[in-house]
Order: structure tokens, then C-alpha cells, then sequence
């Protein structure tokens, strides 16, 4: 799926915290920027050329501006360095349409918010989203190590900061998060959203299940896809049911990617089986799943997602 592109000139550069930057980037002309719900990221591309994903911190309401948070990742491979380092205010960068993986079900009574480090960006435009709409919510969220206090201000000075509790990974006074006790007794219609690096979210995620957390009550936004696709796959066909064409899917290509490229539009947005929205049931056929989203209960019932998932044997039907 293609973006248009925008362009926005980085109007402010703050250091947040040791390692910890944040850009507010505004429109280069005077047109609002395309809005976007809360939770969403937008893919930036760097004078260098390195495409990165930055989740959207900023209130979902505001057209005028888009502000993200970088950590500076020792590993970087150019895209954390080159924005710490290279750009500065008054820059001018290209930004994709904001898209959302990590969304708020429209059904959402009440939530539980817990963050680790950069993953905290997402949850405060989520969190500016819930005090708006006067759903309650807490939000938990330990300061990463090496980055401590990173975005304290800003929540401090939000409307949310009176459902916000602080961690510190390691400090005299240290207060971890205890994850068994943050999840205990919460009532039936809490929505769980977690964001972090996976080794941290990954023990509590699978905690949240055994508490009795169903498998859609759990929100996950991960900074990377773990479903890395092989360079070169199996080649196999995907017939459509309702139709009976038929379409040979190359060994580099997804399913929705080819399908598109032959006029059969499956709507997509994360393109890495993290958001669910490419879901489509097969009709015949079994299939490989890659990917962290879809729930066994719906992998049974014939569910599977396109965009990374593929089959195991030559052919898929889709009942499409
Ligand atoms: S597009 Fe997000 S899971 Fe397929």
C-alpha cells in the first residue's frame, strides 16, 4: 500500500531525558495535517533515505502538528542517530498518513495502560484520548533504565497525570512494576494495552492471558514486526471463492500485496500481521500463520492474515 507523502519542517527539538529525544513537526505549508486516531505512528523518511516508524504522542485531536519521541537505540542502524544527531529545528522530513495498529475498540468502558521507556509514546495520545472521553483508566509506566524520567513533565502537566503511576527500574527507592498486582481483580471490560520492549511485555502479556484477560481485551504495540518473512517463500495459489480466479503468489510478495497488484483489494494497514485489519477467512486449504494477532479461537474458525501469513500446502480458497 502506497502513502502520499507529506512534508513537515521540525518547528521543535527537545531532549526529554538522557537518550531521549521528542520533535514536533508542523505542516510546510499552510494545509492541516491528515488527522489521526489516537495510537497511531507515522513512517518518516530521513534525508538518508532509512524509512522508521514513530508512534504519534501528541493529542489525536490537533491538525497542526505531529510529535514523536526517539530513543536513541545504541544498535541504531542509522534511524535513531541520524534524527539525535543530524536533524534539527527547522529541518524539513517527509511523513507518511498516520495508520493505527494499536487502536482503541470503539466499545472501550474502561482500561488499564501500561508502558515501558519509549513505549510510552503511543499511551499518551491514547491517554489524552481516554480523560477526553472521561473513560476511566490508569497508567503505568516505568522509566526505562538508562532514559529516567523521560516525558515526566509532559504528563505531569496533562490532564492525565492523576491516573498516572511512575516506576523506576532501578533507583534507591526502586518501585518495579509488579505486573501480578497491577492485573489482579480487574473487572470484566478492562482493555489492556501494553507497550515495550518484548522482553518486558511479553512475560506480562502472557500473565494478563492466565489472569483471564481475553485475547481481545489485549492491545499490543510492538516496535518491531518478530514475524520477519523469509527472503523467498514458497510459491503457491490463492483462489477466490466467489469467483474462481485464481492467482499464483510469488515467493517474495504477501498475499495482499499480489492481490492488489492484480485488482483484488484486501484493506490493510500495519502490513506486518500486528493489526488484524487484512483479516479474511479460508475456505480450503491450511495455512502457515505468522502472525501476533489473531487468537486460536480464530485461527480455527478459518481466519488468517494475508499480509504475512501463507500456505502450507499449494493452495488457499478465500472466501472473498
Ligand atoms: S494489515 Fe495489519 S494484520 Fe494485516
Amino acid at each position: 500500500m502506497t502513502d502520499a507523502l507529506h512534508t513537515v519542517v521540525v518547528a521543535r527539538k527537545a531532549i526529554e531525558a538522557y537518550n531521549m529525544a521528542s520533535f514536533e513537526l508542523v505542516p510546510a505549508d499552510d494545509q492541516p495535517l491528515p488527522g489521526f486516531t489516537p495510537g497511531s505512528h507515522i513512517d518518516l523518511t530521513l534525508p538518508n533515505g532509512l524509512v522508521r516508524q514513530y508512534s504519534l504522542l501528541n493529542s489525536a485531536s490537533e491538525r497542526n502538528r505531529y510529535c514523536i519521541g526517539v530513543w536513541k537505540d545504541a544498535n541504531s542502524r542509522g534511524g535513531s542517530k541520524a534524527l539525535h544527531i543530524d536533524i534539527n529545528e527547522g529541518d524539513r522530513l517527509q511523513v507518511s498518513r498516520p495508520r493505527n495498529r494499536f487502536k482503541i475498540p470503539k466499545t472501550t468502558t474502561r482500561a488499564l495502560l501500561l508502558a515501558r521507556g519509549i513505549g510510552v509514546t503511543p499511551m499518551l495520545s491514547i491517554a489524552d484520548t481516554l480523560k477526553a472521553k472521561n473513560i476511566p483508566f490508569e497508567l503505568h509506566y516505568v522509566f526505562a533504565l538508562m532514559s529516567p524520567d523521560s516525558f515526566r513533565a509532559t504528563i505531569e502537566a496533562s490532564a492525565f497525570a492523576e491516573n498516572t503511576i511512575f516506576y523506576k527500574e532501578s533507583s534507591e527507592d526502586n518501585q518495579l512494576l509488579k505486573p501480578a498486582t497491577v492485573l489482579a481483580d480487574r473487572p470484566e471490560d478492562t482493555q489492556l494495552f501494553i507497550c515495550g520492549v518484548d522482553w518486558w511485555q511479553d512475560p506480562i502479556i502472557a500473565l494478563a492471558k492466565q489472569k483471564g484477560f481475553a485475547e481481545e481485551r489485549i492491545h499490543v504495540e510492538r516496535f518491531t514486526a518478530k514475524a520477519a518473512a523469509a527472503l523467498l517463500d514458497k510459491v503457491f495459489e490463492v483462489k477466490i471463492a466467489s469467483t474462481g480466479a485464481t492467482f499464483k503468489i510469488p515467493g517474495d510478495k504477501s498475499v495482499t500485496a499480489h492481490l492488489e497488484e492484480n485488482g483484488v483489494k484486501i484493506p490493510t494497514s500495519c502490513e506486518q500481521g500486528m493489526c488484524g485489519t487484512c483479516k479474511t477467512r479460508v475456505v480450503e486449504g491450511e495455512v502457515e500463520h505468522r502472525d501476533k494477532r489473531l487468537s486460536p479461537d480464530q485461527r480455527a474458525q478459518g481466519y488468517f492474515l494475508p499480509c504475512v501469513s501463507r500456505a502450507k500446502g499449494d493452495t488457499l480458497v478465500l472466501d472473498l
